[in-house]
């Protein structure tokens, strides 16, 4: 199989996500697009990955711009989606949201990969948002009461073997 993941990152959490899958797919020929530098040409690949993390409950701008550019013509690739989030509980609700129908329900796979919410990772505005809501997870936030029913967000290994077995068509 022929496969180009496709991703937008800003604090690196979504890059990392398609590095891990990439060696999880080993037996295939990978090959990584960072959309701030280039797109595929998607008639080379028989299997599209589109990876992308959630800000302010929408996918980043210019994954949300490749999406809608190349709508039509992804219906008819295999696609799977993946998302990296800060409330990895939230992720269904981002996935519905995001993703167009039609291509929600042809997609080979939709995961959430984990998150980060490390404000080293991030600059300005970005890091205070982080950070705020980081104190609020962890406790610290305006009543300093602790959050027992969350936890600060990962990279989960698990679910990235569990994608690529999807990709592979294993499951
Ligand atoms: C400005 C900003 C807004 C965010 N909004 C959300 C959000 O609405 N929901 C959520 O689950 N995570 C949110 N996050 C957390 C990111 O999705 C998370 O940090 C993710 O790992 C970022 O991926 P990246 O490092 O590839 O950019 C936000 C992060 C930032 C910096």
């Amino acid at each position: 199989m022929k496969i180009a993941v496709i991703y937008a990152s800003v604090g690196g959490t979504t890059r990392e996500c398609a590095e891990l899958l990439k060696k999880d797919l080993k037996t295939h020929t990978v090959e990584l697009f960072d959309l701030s530098k280039s797109e595929p040409d998607l008639s080379e690949y028989d299997t599209l990955v589109i990876g992308f993390p959630i800000r302010m409950g929408k996918a980043i701008k210019r994954a949300r711009g490749f999406i809608k550019k190349h709508a039509d013509e992804l219906i008819s690739y295999r696609v799977a989606y993946y998302i990296c989030c800060g409330f990895v509980d939230c992720f269904e609700e981002y996935a519905v949201k995001v993703i167009p129908r039609a291509l929600y329900e042809s997609a080979i796979a939709i995961s959430c990969l984990g998150g980060s919410l490390e404000p080293s990772r991030f600059k300005g505005l970005d890091r205070l948002v982080v950070k705020a809501v980081r104190a609020e997870i962890l406790g610290g936030g305006e009543n300093g009461e602790q959050r027992g029913d969350m936890s600060l967000p990962t990279v989960m290994d698990e679910n990235i073997s569990q994608f690529a077995d999807k990709i592979k068509g294993v499951e």
